[in-house]
């Protein structure tokens, strides 16, 4: 543009005239008319945006959620440590009040880290959904079709119509035993993590600690042992493995949804382009056609069972402890296999119990 845009209005015309060559070649679009299904099918992008969105949003929840929990045990040692006030014993009051405040912070981190749980589980089931949703949409294509084949035609085309369609009920199935498995185990972590901070907050508004620096010492070392055993614990019930498994299906996912676009197309493109015979070809053996497909989904099928062997007992396991807890509801208690019984009441020494004013159960 040789043009200066001095004035707003000015600068709307050098807008308007750099977009023209844009204009121009929509009008290559215009060729084919709008409303005609087949031009649709020639440009064709079938798979939902929702697909790739709810995948994308997935995948960054279980990034934030993987940060959270990440080199937990380095921060803990960091956090909970008494060097500072045992070197400057003048500014005791002040190192007390720090250590306090970190005390809070580790339930806070434990809060946090549910919370995240919880939105990896919300939005991993969304986009297992999401992919179930998607692989139907596509088959729906499918129902597109303009009526007027001739009937060999459309006879090739109900057979290829049901060989995709058994193919997204297997493949929803495969989907819903991934999701089944991650949900569980995820929220078991969350409700893990829930029940501890509720646990730390609790002795902290309630038993009247006494805080100073011993205590605080005392306190620290009692957290740092418990909270790194029941960390531990909490994501050692296959939490690895539900990363694993959901990366994977994701990844199967993304494949079977571009097959089946892939397939689509092409079945458009010879229906429109005519001469069955030489494009369609692989209308005659659906099966054939799909065979690739289904070893995708088996593979994915061995992946499971080799990662959640073990994990299917703990988490038949889980189920079980879920229906108890759901027996259990109406107590404020809720049992968790991760934190001990009595905890933290229990656990302590006499001479950190005396660090606390008035102690009650939990
Ligand atoms: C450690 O302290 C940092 C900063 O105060 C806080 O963000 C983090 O959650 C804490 N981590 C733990 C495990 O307490
Ligand atoms: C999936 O489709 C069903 C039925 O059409 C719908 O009720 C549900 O909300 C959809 N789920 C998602 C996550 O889009
Ligand atoms: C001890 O805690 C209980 C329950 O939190 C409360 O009802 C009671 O008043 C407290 N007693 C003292 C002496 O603070």
């Amino acid at each position: 543009m040789a043009f200066h845009c001095g004035s707003l209005a000015l600068l709307l015309i050098c807008v308007a005239g750099t977009l023209q060559p844009i204009k121009s070649s929509e009008y290559i679009g215009k060729l084919i008319p709008r409303h005609d299904k087949w031009a649709q099918a020639i440009k064709g992008e079938y798979i939902p945006m929702q697909f790739y969105d709810a995948m994308r949003s997935a995948e960054n929840s279980k990034q934030a959620f993987q940060n959270q929990i990440r080199n937990f045990g380095e921060h803990l040692q960091r956090n909970l440590t008494m060097s500072n006030v045992l070197s400057l014993r003048h500014e005791n009051q002040l190192n007390t009040e720090h250590q306090r405040r970190k005390l809070h912070e580790l339930s806070a981190f434990f809060y946090t880290a549910a919370d995240v749980a919880g939105v990896f589980a919300r939005d991993s089931e969304i986009s297992f959904e999401v992919a179930k949703n998607s692989s139907y949409t596509l088959l729906l294509q499918l129902r597109q079709i303009p009526s007027t084949q001739p009937i060999p035609v459309k006879m090739l085309l109900t057979n290829y119509f049901a060989e995709m369609e058994f193919f997204h009920i297997m493949f929803s199935e495969i989907i819903d035993e991934a999701l089944e498995y991650t949900q569980n185990i995820l929220l078991a972590t969350q409700k893990t993590f829930t029940y501890y901070a509720d646990v730390q907050r609790f002795v902290l508004e309630n038993w009247n600690f006494k805080g100073d620096a011993f205590c605080c010492k005392e306190y620290m070392e009692f957290l740092k042992h418990y909270s790194d055993q029941i960390f531990k614990c909490a994501v050692g019930r296959g939490l690895d493995i539900a990363f694993d498994v959901f990366a994977m299906t994701e990844l199967t996912s993304k494949y079977v949804m571009r097959q089946l676009e892939f397939r689509i197309q092409r079945l458009f493109n010879c229906l429109y382009l005519g001469s069955y015979e030489i494009r369609c070809k692989f209308l005659q053996n659906a099966e054939k056609d799909f065979e690739m497909l289904f070893t995708k989904i088996e593979e994915l099928e061995i992946f499971y069972d080799i990662k959640i062997k073990n994990g299917r007992v703990s988490s038949l396991r889980q189920r079980r402890q879920a229906h108890i807890e759901e027996d259990a509801t109406n107590s404020v208690k809720a049992h968790d296999n991760c934190i001990p019984e009595d905890f933290p009441r229990s656990q302590m020494h006499k001479s950190l119990k005396l660090c606390f004013y008035n102690i009650t159960e939990y």
